[in-house]
This record gives structure tokens, C-alpha cells and sequence, in this order.
């Protein structure tokens, strides 16, 4: 089932320039550039001629020949029943590899930009050492703690209480990183063929976790935000199991989510009987300068019903592989039962270096927070010098900042960029269905000193993609950057 978008959201459609050309054409090739950028999502069916006649103020003739125009480009079908649907051209999705070798040692002269993750922080050592001492302990046991050892479930029941969200060591249970939590929700809630709804862009692997349990995706464009009654309408329509959201810094795009906006949301998915799944990875990594004082309230104190998903990598370190599931009590034998056919629990070297890091988060956070503000800043300085004509908003959190191209070039960049030894990841791996042509993700964890130089090479590849035309990639094509695929974090 599709989802009908509603007329009013392409109103700004109306400002077109029309000079010189058919206005038809003008509207057809709008509608197609916001399928290409993903503020359309493909399987959205556009509004009725009647409606987008009104909202436009257009002649009827304009808005029909606009959708014919569509159809026969191949950017949209026409279904009986629901109406025009927009489509990227050619046969049926293609999927895309989400996982392969990694560039796990660039040389010195490579700068990686798949990844949005940190080296370990100046406390990491420390809280190894700790842990040893520790682990003697526990080896008269016989180290498994397949729900996660107490103390480690209780110091992320504490983060929790910290934030307002009353929360037991019952309401956690520890998984080896956030991913591992979405494949276990999904495990645990997702039947074949249900519906889902999920973000585009949106974190890739989360949604290959997502298609393994054979869930039907439902998108929905987060460009500019999150908008209520789009989300109400697709609640409505699809009936979806779960929503799968990243209100805390949004992977790829940095936005947050404010409190009306969590509240108006939570009210639609409790309402539709649907439940939230919440993506907390990069919830502490607010950007902001005021260490995270003005954050909104976690999605869950607005959601009992919400499944929260939460990790060590983004804020202390990627190689602690330790995350967790804060879930209602209710939930969480079926959950453990799903977690149990993926392992029998994390490393307990690890879990306990988590417990130290954790009790040690306010100043190891604070200065990432710091270093990570430093590198955002630098890296969006650079862009602005170099490659002017690159748009972003600068991201209040999170790890990326996400640029829109003038031109749907961004696969071509990449290709390119990578001849150059800069390995980037453009924005159709994050779109679910296709499109974001126009767009790169680019990480500012890695090291500042590595930016200007990277910069440098970006601009030369995208003047490389600019000399090619011919060689456009369509939004669906698969991306595989040169002989290799990329791990995406
Ligand atoms: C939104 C989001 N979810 C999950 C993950 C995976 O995190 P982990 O390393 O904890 O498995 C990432 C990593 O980049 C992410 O950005």
C-alpha cells in the first residue's frame, strides 16, 4: 500500500522559474528532482490532479500533462485505484550489498570517510586496566551473562534515570553493539511481510536487519525534519509493526527531533498501535555548546510502549562492542529469546570496560563533544571555502554532515573521489528505494588534519563528475566503491 502525499507539501513547487518552457514540463521535471533528492520517496503517490490544481493555482491541462510527462519518462506508473506513483526508471529495486571488506588500514595517503566513527578516548586504557583487575574475579565463573552482567545493566539503567526516563536494570538488556539491537527487535517483533516504517535516508545496515526478517518497508522523507501528519497518513495507510526512528542525531542527516515533534509522534504510533523503535546511538553527542542541557527528553519518556536502541560506539569507543535494548518489562523475554539466536551475550572483558567507561561518561563525553564541535566546524569551513556550491545545515549532533550537490553527481563523486584515495559514501546508500543523487555523507570523527587535503581531492572529483555527464549513474545503480564494497558506520 502507498502512501499519498499530501498536496500542500508541494506547494513550493509553485515558485518554479517557467521562462521559455512548457510550465507542465517545469512541474514534471520539479517533482522528478525531489524524487531524485529524496523529499520524495519512491512509492509515494502524488496528490490528485484536483488537489495539486488548487494548491499550484495551475491549469488542470498543466498538472495532467506534468503526470503524463512523469509516466512516460518512467519516473511514475499509474495504478488503478491509487493513482500516480512516483518510481525511479527501469525493472524493480536492485539491493544493495550492505556489508563487505572495510578500508580497515588507510595508507597515509588515503583519507577514509565511510565510516562516522571516533578513535578511542584517552580513557579507554584506563578503563581496561580497571577491567583486568576485575575480569579475576569473574573467571571463577563461567563468563556468559546472556541478558548482560548486572552491574553493566544497571549503569545503563542509570544513564537513563539521569535523563528523566525512569528505567531498572530490568528494562535492559546488553547486545554486542546497536546493529546487533536492531536485528534483535526485529527478530523478536517482525513477522514476514509486515510493515515497517522507516526514515530515508536512514542508517543502511539497519535496514538490511530490517529486510532479513522480510519486513515490508514503508519510507518516509525526513528532509527538512519530521512532519506529523505525513507520519499520521502513513500510520494510517500501512498499519506498520514498527516505526524505526533516529530522533537523536540523525544518521546521516545530524537533525534532532524536538519535544512537540516526540510528543505528536509517540501520540500517532501508540494510537496506530505501532511501536516506536528508537536508534539512540548518537543521542549524547550533541553539538550544541551546552553539553547537551537543552536536549529534548529521550523519545521513551513520551513512548512507554517505545523500544530504545543504544551503543558504546559513537560515544566512547566502536571497538567496545557493547550496546543494549531499553524496553517495557513486559517485552523483555521475547526480546532475550530473540537475542538468544543471535549469541549468548557480549565479551565480559568488554562489558566491563563498559561499566568504567560509563562511570566515567561526563568528562570522556564532554570532551568529545568538544573535539567533535572543533572537527564539524573545520570540516564545514572547508567545504564552504572549497566547494562553495555544496549545501548543508550545519548539524546541532551527531557525527556527519550531510551535503546536497548542485547536480545528482554524487555516486560519480564517489567513484572518482576514490580514484583519489578519498573514500566517500553518496546519499542513494542511505535512501530506502533509491534516489538522494544529489547527496554525500561526510564524517567529521576521523582526523581534522586529514580534512583540507580530503577537501582538496573531493573538489577534484567533482569537477571530474561535472566533466562527465554521459557517465551518470542512475540514483539506483549499486554502489560499490571500485572493487569494494564499504562498511558503513
Ligand atoms: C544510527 C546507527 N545505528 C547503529 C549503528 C551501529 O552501531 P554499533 O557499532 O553500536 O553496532 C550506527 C553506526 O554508525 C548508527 O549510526
Amino acid at each position: 500500500m502507498s502512501l499519498r502525499i499530501p498536496a500542500a507539501k508541494l506547494a513550493p513547487l509553485k515558485d518554479l522559474p517557467v521562462e521559455g518552457t512548457a510550465a507542465y514540463r517545469v512541474l514534471a521535471g520539479g517533482i522528478r528532482d525531489w524524487l531524485m533528492d529524496g523529499r520524495l520517496v519512491p512509492g509515494t503517490v502524488l496528490p490528485s490532479e484536483r488537489a495539486l490544481t488548487a494548491t499550484l493555482g495551475v491549469s488542470r491541462t498543466t498538472v495532467t500533462r506534468a503526470y503524463q510527462e512523469l509516466v512516460k519518462e518512467g519516473y511514475a506508473a499509474t495504478r488503478r485505484g491509487s493513482g500516480t506513483v512516483v518510481r525511479f526508471p527501469g525493472a524493480g529495486p536492485r539491493r544493495l550489498s550492505p556489508f563487505g571488506p572495510q578500508l580497515t588500514d588507510p595508507t597515509d595517503d588515503q583519507v577514509d570517510f565511510t565510516c562516522a566513527a571516533s578513535a578511542a578516548p584517552p580513557g579507554l586504557m584506563g578503563a581496561v586496566e580497571a577491567a583486568m583487575c576485575e575480569l579475576g574475579a569473574h573467571a571463577r565463573g563461567i563468563g556468559y551473562h546472556p541478558r548482560g552482567m548486572p552491574a553493566l545493566r544497571e549503569a545503563v539503567a542509570q544513564r537513563y534515570r539521569d535523563r528523566g526516563v525512569p528505567t531498572s536494570a530490568e528494562n535492559i538488556l546488553i547486545v554486542p553493539g546497536a546493529l546487533a539491537g536492531a536485528a534483535v527487535v526485529a527478530r523478536a517483533r517482525v513477522r514476514a511481510g509486515d510493515r515497517v516504517l522507516i526514515e530515508s535516508p536512514t542508517y543502511p545496515n539497519v535496514t538490511e536487519a530490517l529486510r532479513a526478517e522480510r519486513a515490508r518497508l514503508v519510507g518516509i522523507g525526513v528532509a527538512g525534519g519530521w512532519h506529523g501528519a505525513e507520519i499520521a497518513q502513513a500510520v494510517a495507510r500501512t498499519r506498520p509493526r514498527l516505526a524505526f526512528l533516529i530522533p537523536d542525531y540523525h544518521n546521516p542527516t545530524g537533525t534532532l527531533m524536538d519535544d512537540a515533534t516526540r510528543a505528536e509522534i509517540a501520540q500517532i504510533l501508540d494510537a496506530g498501535e505501532s511501536t516506536a523503535v528508537i536508534d539512540e546511538t548518537m543521542a549524547e553527542l550533541d553539538l550544541s555548546g551546552d553539553d547537551g542541557l537543552a536536549r529534548p527528553a529521550p523519545f521513551a519518556a513520551y513512548s512507554a510502549s517505545a523500544l530504545t536502541i543504544g551503543s558504546m560506539s559513537k560515544s566512547f569507543w566502536g571497538g567496545i562492542r557493547v550496546g543494549w535494548i531499553r524496553a517495557p518489562r513486559h517485552d523483555m523475554e521475547a526480546l532475550h529469546a530473540a537475542s538468544l539466536t543471535f549469541s549468548l551475550g557480549c565479551s565480559a572483558l568488554d562489558e566491563l570496560v563498559a561499566v568504567h567507561l560509563l562511570a566515567d561518561a561526563e568528562h570522556i563525553v564532554a570532551a568529545r563533544r568538544a573535539a567533535l564541535r572543533q572537527a564539524r566546524d573545520s570540516l564545514a569551513g572547508l567545504l564552504r571555502t572549497h566547494l562553495p556550491t555544496w549545501e548543508f545545515t550545519l548539524p546541532p549532533g551527531g557525527l556527519t554532515l550531510w551535503c546536497r550537490l548542485p547536480e545528482p553527481v554524487a555516486v560519480t563523486v564517489a567513484a572518482e573521489a576514490e580514484r583519489l584515495g578519498v573514500y566517500v559514501v553518496p546519499g542513494v546508500r542511505f535512501a530506502v528505494g533509491g534516489g538522494m543523487a544529489h547527496h554525500v555523507r561526510l564524517p567529521y570523527a576521523g582526523d581534522p588534519a586529514t580534512f583540507l587535503g580530503a577537501v582538496e581531492r573531493l573538489r577534484s572529483a567533482y569537477d571530474a563528475a561535472l566533466r562527465a555527464p554521459s557517465s551518470l549513474p542512475t540514483p539506483r545503480d549499486p554502489v560499490t566503491l571500485g572493487e569494494r564494497d564499504a562498511l558503513i558506520a
